[in-house]
C-alpha cells in the first residue's frame, strides 16, 4: 500500500506532460530492437509493460507498430492517467490496467494469454516478494518471447542507502512538502561534509536533486530491496529464464568480452561487484530457457519509427565523442539500414573508424552483431585492453561534527544524542565502503 501511495503522489519519472521521449528512450523500449539483442527476429504483436509508470506509454506508442497490442500495467492510478493522457488521440491498440502485477499475471495465466515482449524496467526491486512474480513470467511469455528487465545492483548503491538511512534517522517524511524540501536541502548539503557525496553528486544526474519525484524514488522510497545481483540472476535461472545479454552502460566490464553478445557468468559479475568495478544496474535481456535462443542476429525488416538524430548517449564516451558529426549520422543511417534490409556495415567505413570507437559502439548496441562480417565479430567482441579499472579510493575528509550543527540549522530543531549517534554511524558505514 505504501508503494502505491508513493506513486500516486510521485508518479515516475515525473516528466512534464508535453515532454517527448529521446531517441535512446524510444530505442530501449522497441520490441524489435530488444528482439535483435536477444538473437530473435521480428516485431512483437502483444507487448506487456509491467510497472509502466507515467512516461513509458508514450515511448512505446511512438516506437511500436500500431498492430502491436500494448498492455500497460501499473498500480498507481495517477501514473496510468498521465500515461493515457500523453497518448492523446494516438491511443491505437493500447490498453491500460490499474492493477497489481502479480494479480494481473495470475489472471492472464488463467485465461491462457501469452505475450511476445515483456518490459520490467526498474520495478522488481520495489516489490516485497519479487520471486513470486518472476515465477509467473515464463507462464505468460511466448516460446520465442523476450523480456527486457532492469534491477538494481544493490552493492553499487551504498551511498544512496546511507542517505535513505539518514533521512529515516532525521524523521523526514516524503508526505510533507516542508519535510521533503528539508530533505532535499539536507542531501544537497552532504557534499560539504563528505568527499563520498561530493564525488557521487558530481557524477549523477542533477534531476535527482531538482525533481521531487526522482528524489523520492531514489532517497525516500517506501520499498527498496537490497538483494545483490546473484539473487536476481539465480531467481531468473531457477524460474526457467536465461539471461542472454547485459548492457554495460558505464563501461565497467571492459575486461570481459562484449556482454551484449555473450552474457558474463554470475561469478565474473560478483567478483567485480565485490571489488567495486561493477556498480551499474543489471540491464538484462532474458528469453525462456526451454528454447535455445538462436542468437542469429537477424534484421527485423521493420522500419523502426525513430528520430533522424542518433541516440546522444552513444557519443558521450571517450572513444566516440570526438567522431565527426557526419560520421555519427552515418552510424545511425547504417544501423537503420541493417534493421530494415540486413545490409552489412560498409567495410571501408569500418576501416576508417578508430577500432576503440567500433568496440564501444558494439558494446552499447550502436553497432549490431548482424551488421558485421563473420571475420570481424570475434575481434570486435573481444575484451577491451584496459588498465587501471579499479575504482580509486576517495580521500577521507568528512567533518561530522559540523554536520550535526549544519543539520540542526537546516531542520530548525536540535538532534537527540541517539540521532547524532545514528547519523555518525551511517556516515562511517558509507565512508568505510568507499575509502
Ligand atoms: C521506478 S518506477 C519505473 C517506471 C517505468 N518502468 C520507467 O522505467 O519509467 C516503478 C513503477 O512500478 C510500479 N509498481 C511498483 N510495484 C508495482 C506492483 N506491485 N504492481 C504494479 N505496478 C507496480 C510503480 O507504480 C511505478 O510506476
Amino acid at each position: 500500500m505504501q508503494v502505491k501511495a508513493q506513486y500516486e503522489s510521485f508518479p515516475y519519472p515525473g516528466y512534464p506532460i508535453l515532454a517527448k521521449p529521446r531517441t535512446e528512450e524510444l530505442l530501449s523500449c522497441s520490441s524489435a530492437y530488444n528482439r535483435i539483442l536477444a538473437g530473435q527476429s521480428g516485431v512483437a504483436h502483444n507487448t506487456l509493460i509491467l510497472g509502466c509508470g507515467e512516461f513509458q506509454p508514450l515511448a512505446f506508442r511512438k516506437v511500436e507498430p500500431h498492430y502491436n497490442r500494448l498492455n500497460f500495467v501499473d498500480l498507481s492510478a495517477r501514473s496510468i492517467r498521465r500515461g493515457r493522457l500523453r497518448l492523446g488521440l494516438n491511443k491505437g491498440n493500447a490498453h491500460f490496467y490499474e492493477q497489481d502485477i502479480e494479480s494481473f499475471l495470475l489472471e492472464k495465466i488463467s485465461n491462457c494469454d501469452r505475450f511476445d515482449h515483456i518490459d520490467l524496467y526498474g520495478v522488481l526491486h520495489h516489490m516485497p516478494n519479487p520471486g513470486s512474480v518472476i515465477k509467473l513470467l515464463p507462464r505468460v511469455l511466448q516460446r520465442d518471447g523476450v523480456i527486457r528487465c532492469m534491477v538494481y545492483n544493490s552493492s553499487g548503491r551504498r551511498w544512496i542507502h546511507g542517505i535513505q538511512k539518514m533521512l529515516k534517522t532525521l524523521d523526514l517524511s516524503p508526505w510533507s512538502k516542508s519535510e521533503r524540501r528539508r530533505a532535499i536541502r539536507f542531501v544537497k548539503s552532504l557534499t560539504e561534509y563528505s568527499n563520498v557525496y561530493d564525488y557521487f553528486f558530481e557524477n549523477c544526474s542533477p534531476r535527482l536533486l531538482t525533481n521531487e519525484n526522482a528524489f523520492v524514488d531514489t532517497f525516500m522510497h517506501r520499498c527498496e530491496l537490497q538483494d545483490d545481483i546473484s539473487f536476481w540472476l539465480s531467481s531468473f535461472d531457477r524460474c526457467g529464464l536465461e539471461c542472454v545479454a547485459l548492457l554495460d552502460r558505464y563501461s565497467e566490464l571492459d575486461d570481459l568480452p562484449n556482454p551484449l553478445w555473450s552474457m558474463p557468468r554470475t561469478d565474473q559479475l560478483m567478483e567485480r561487484v565485490r571489488d567495486r568495478r561493477f556498480e551499474g544496474n543489471l540491464e538484462l535481456i532474458l528469453v525462456p530457457k526451454a528454447i535455445e535462443a538462436k542468437r542469429v542476429c537477424e534484421s527485423s525488416s521493420y522500419d523502426l519509427k525513430l528520430y533522424a538524430q542518433p541516440p546522444s548517449w552513444w557519443f558521450l564516451f571517450d572513444e566516440t565523442n570526438s567522431l565527426p558529426r557526419k560520421w555519427k549520422r552515418h552510424f545511425w543511417m547504417h544501423w537503420h539500414e541493417w534493421v530494415q534490409t540486413g545490409a552489412l556495415f560498409p567495410e571501408d567505413f569500418l576501416k576508417q573508424t578508430p577500432f576503440r570507437a567500433i568496440q564501444r559502439l558494439a558494446r552499447i548496441g550502436g553497432i549490431l552483431r548482424g551488421q558485421l562480417r563473420e571475420k570481424d565479430i570475434a575481434v570486435i567482441g573481444a575484451a577491451i585492453d584496459i588498465e587501471g579499472s579499479f575504482p580509486e579510493p576517495l580521500d577521507k575528509s568528512s567533518h561530522l561534527n559540523n554536520l550535526f550543527k549544519g543539520v540542526e540549522q537546516l531542520l530548525g530543531r536540535g538532534l537527540s544524542s541517539q540521532q547524532q549517534l545514528d547519523l555518525y554511524k551511517t556516515m562511517e558505514w558509507v565512508e568505510e565502503f568507499y575509502m
